[in-house]
């Protein structure tokens, strides 16, 4: 594998001792210095703001437990809590293991930096999930082919722009959304305040990616942002499906599946415009490389998709393209499961 021979050849890499002050090398102050300076600053906080907030997955379980007197998940939940927490808790250990990837060959020192804190939180909150999912009863079941899809490319990719991207922005921001609304629907009082100590965890991760990949998207050649951008539309399409498959379980939880896809939606765009002020791009330029949806396409995707309206009370074009999607969306799951 080229991987691993390039691996032997560049180590040790001896670069990393270099303190390189960016105000040095430049004779002048000048924007791209400032930036550079202040990323390097920022992604070096990551790390030490892990350590800071640092919490014991048992100890908080315990309190919260205490707190509310125990777990009190109404029967008629427990399955659905199961399929979605499924994703969750196996996007968790997948998470786990792409910032280990990501601390191992990230060139940038503070970026490895960032990524190693990162490991221990994902450890944190696959193992706290996985004990909350025991203590509440819960069954976790296979999860679903596109979860699976999602996290696996994510996995299996050679490429670490795609990696970033796929984790640190896509699945770090979905599970957010998903955190956010889950924690909203007052679901259950424990898993809702242990969320918000994961969710806290989370936005260092996606800081992660906002501050490194305009570095790699700069970097990149056109052929590699084209590939880049195909590998966002195909993970896109993906949690579109996966979201589909999700929607009756997120409707007993009493999740809005329509406030849920604009959570997610604003997030990205939020993303993305903090990724442009990193690069220096002026007000509205776009990162190339990365898929963003303009408002307008935003609207249209969840008005079809997540209408306001009850679907009996839509257009029967509307009506009929929504129950065909749905059926599509679990005729392929089943195709995917047994293939
Ligand atoms: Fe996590
Ligand atoms: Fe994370």
């Amino acid at each position: 594998m080229t991987v691993a021979v390039s691996r032997t050849q560049a180590f040790p890499p001896y670069e990393l001792l270099d303190v390189e002050d960016p105000l040095a090398a430049s004779t002048s102050f000048d924007a791209t210095v400032a930036r550079a300076q202040a990323k390097t600053r920022k992604l070096e906080r990551l790390y030490h703001q892990t350590q800071a907030h640092a919490w014991n997955p048992t100890q908080v379980l315990d309190e919260l437990e205490a707190k509310h007197g125990g777990i009190h998940l109404a029967e008629e939940k427990r399955e659905a809590v199961g399929e979605l927490f499924s994703v969750i808790l196996w996007g968790e250990l997948a998470a786990w293991n792409i910032a280990a990837d990501l601390a191992r060959e990230l060139p940038d020192l503070e970026a490895k930096m960032a990524a190693t804190g990162q490991v221990f939180d994902e450890a944190r909150h696959f193992t706290v999930l996985r004990d909350y999912m025991k203590r509440a009863g819960v069954r976790v079941p296979p999860l679903n082919p596109y979860g699976r899809k999602v996290l696996l490319r994510i996995i299996e990719t050679d490429s670490l722009m795609e990696k970033l991207y796929g984790m640190q922005l896509l699945v770090e921001n979905m599970a957010l959304s998903i955190f956010k609304r889950v924690a909203a629907s007052g679901v259950e009082p424990v898993l809702s305040e242990l969320l918000v100590y994961i969710e806290r965890d989370e936005s260092r991760h996606v800081a992660l990616g906002v501050l490194h990949l305009p570095a790699m998207v700069s970097k990149a050649t056109a052929l590699e942002r084209a590939r880049n951008l195909k590998f966002n539309l195909e993970l896109f399409a993906l949690t579109v499906l996966g979201g589909q498959y999700l929607d009756p379980y997120l409707r007993t939880l009493g999740v809005d599946h329509r406030e849920l896809g604009h959570t997610s939606l604003r997030l990205h765009q939020q993303v993305l415009k903090e990724m442009s002020s990193e690069m220096g791009l002026a007000p509205g330029e776009h990162v190339r490389g990365i898929y963003s949806l303009a408002k307008w396409q935003q609207r249209l995707l969840l008005d079809w998709l997540h209408p306001e309206k009850p679907i009996e009370q839509l257009a029967p074009v509307h009506q009929a393209t929504l129950r065909w999607f749905d059926r599509g969306v679990r005729r392929a799951a089943k195709w995917m499961a047994t293939s």
